[in-house]
């Protein structure tokens, strides 16, 4: 009797205690940081317990979906298409506020100056990345992130090779009489497959493997809403959940058999004579060293491999993607920029050094990544309270969402025309004439800035030469332009071109 009176205290004392935990993190902290940010004078959309705004954002983006899905003329004014919800609220709490995912804090950002000063309140502290979406995203990404860089002169040949190869599949294509090609796919198998084989040496069949999964489980993490922030919420999305944990196991398993194989190939024969691809430099002992002051593990190189696959291939071919758009709307600068190969590279191989005299070709990567930036927000939490000014901070653990997209589209800052495409505009500015020198951010900013713009300049121009010189090109009456955010910002209809040999 004795006995069971004890078992029972024990467990309803483990029931209380475990109770008390669940209405601590998910009603007792949302309350703090709800109090906390109001008293520093954020206020935002009400929140309901425990959704957040999660469904007025859902709401918002179906009616944006409905009403503009016979969009066929091209518009670089996106932000409302892209994120409407944040539109909308712009329009009643400016250009900072607090929203919520399920229980989650948001600090919104569109306004450059109040980024600088919460930047420069950052100083010795570090940012960190939002928990909430490392953990969600974890089987893409795992916990991935060192600096590394290949040797630049391999990775050109193979980007040369593998957009050759493209464009003799597009020249039979067109000769068998399909002249509509759709862009958008060519371009992002394309780019998996070159960062597939200059990072890891991939073959071609590992790479397509490796890449068809990480686009299933894009699809599943980013296509439908799992109410990302509300407790519980893997319970609610099961389905696609196991189905991103079972393709992120799939995928580590075979780059795991790709990093023993090379470990192995290094040991007995040392580097390839073809150059280091990535992996290698992740591989040499020295180099880890020096970067961590320790070894990394296996399963640290798999999340590396990962971040880089997925961070690598997809932003530099939508921003090719955007491009072609943009040339096909304006055939004045495909002209221009033929003139500039002609004179630059002439008619024999580009080399990597040669790239970097493609000067109009960079205003035109510059211009396409304002008015499409292909990683339209950058991520924080704030680690610690940071300080604005003598009456505002904003609290430790805050998370922090930068709109990319409408800070790129913002007349305040870049004048009345700013929806146009003017590439000149980076002629003699690397801001491109914007008025806050935060107001232009495509690949991020502080200490935390992508690591691959300078592989991305190469194989942008790489593959955009290749194609001028062999193309000439113009938009399809089948497009329609929608431009819609699955992690990155994609023509969600794809991009067919007409395409025509020179
Ligand atoms: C046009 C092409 C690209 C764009 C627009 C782009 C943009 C970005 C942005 C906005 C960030 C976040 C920076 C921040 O938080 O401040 C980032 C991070 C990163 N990028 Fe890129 N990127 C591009 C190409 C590449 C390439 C080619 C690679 C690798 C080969 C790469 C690897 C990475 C990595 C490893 C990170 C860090 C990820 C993390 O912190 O979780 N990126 N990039």
């Amino acid at each position: 009797m004795e006995n069971l009176e004890a078992l029972t205290f024990a467990l309803v004392a483990l029931f209380s205690f475990m109770l008390w935990r669940v209405l601590y993190s998910c009603w007792v902290l949302p309350i703090r940081a709800y109090r906390k940010l109001a008293i520093n004078g954020f206020n935002g959309p009400p929140p309901s317990f425990p959704l957040g705004n999660t469904i007025e954002m859902k709401k918002t983006m179906t009616t944006e979906s409905s009403s503009s899905s016979s969009s066929l003329t091209v518009s670089n004014d996106i932000h409302s298409r892209a994120f409407p919800y944040f539109a909308q609220w712009q329009k009643s709490y400016g250009k900072v506020f607090m929203y919520w995912l399920g229980t989650e804090p948001f600090l919104y950002i569109a306004d450059p100056e109040f980024l600088k000063k919460i930047s420069s309140g950052v100083m010795g502290k570090s940012w960190g990345k939002p928990t909430v979406f490392k953990k969600d995203r974890k089987p893409m990404f795992g916990d991935g992130l060192v600096m590394v860089e290949g040797d630049d002169w391999a990775m050109a040949g193979m980007m040369m090779e593998t957009t050759t190869s493209m464009l003799d599949r597009w020249t039979k294509l067109i000769n068998s009489g399909n002249p509509e090609i759709d862009i958008e796919r060519e371009i992002i198998s394309t780019a998996g497959e070159i960062i597939a084989k200059t990072s890891f040496g991939m073959d071609f069949e590992n790479g397509r493997t490796v890449f068809k999964k990480l686009r299933a489980m894009q699809e599943t993490l980013f296509k439908y809403n799992r109410y990302v922030g509300v407790p519980f919420s893997k319970y609610l999305c099961l389905g696609h959940n196991l189905e991103a944990k079972r393709l992120g196991k799939e995928i580590d398993a075979l780059l795991l058999s790709i990093i023993v194989d090379r470990k192995k190939s290094m040991a007995q024969n040392g580097c390839s004579k073809d150059g280091k691809n990535l992996l290698d430099v992740l591989l040499e002992d020295n180099h880890v060293e020096r970067q961590k002051a320790r070894k990394l593990s296996t399963s640290e190189l798999v999340d590396e491999c990962k971040t880089f696959f997925f961070g690598g291939h997809e932003t530099t071919a939508l921003a090719i993607t955007w491009s072609l758009l943009m040339l096909a709307e304006h055939p004045m600068w495909q002209h221009e920029l033929r003139e500039e190969i002609k004179q630059v590279i002439g008619d024999g191989d580009i080399d990597a050094t040669m790239v970097a005299g493609l000067k109009k070709m960079g205003w035109v990567m510059s211009e396409v990544l304002r008015l499409y930036p292909t990683a339209p927000n950058v991520q924080r939490q704030a680690r610690g309270d940071i300080r604005v000014d003598e009456d505002t901070v904003v609290p430790d653990g805050t998370n922090i969402w930068i709109d990319v997209v409408s800070m790129h589209h913002d007349q305040e800052f870049w004048g009345e025309d700013v929806n146009e495409f003017k590439p000149e505009s980076f002629k003699d500015d690397v801001h491109g004439g914007c008025k806050h020198k935060m107001g232009y951010l495509p690949f991020g900013f502080g200490g935390r800035m992508c690591v691959g713009r300078n592989l991305s300049a190469l194989e942008y121009k790489i593959v955009l030469s290749l194609i001028l010189t062999k193309f000439s090109f113009s938009l399809s009456p089948n497009y329609t332009h929608l431009p819609s955010i699955m992690l990155s910002l994609r023509p969600r209809q794809g991009l067919p071109l007409i395409m025509k040999p020179l």
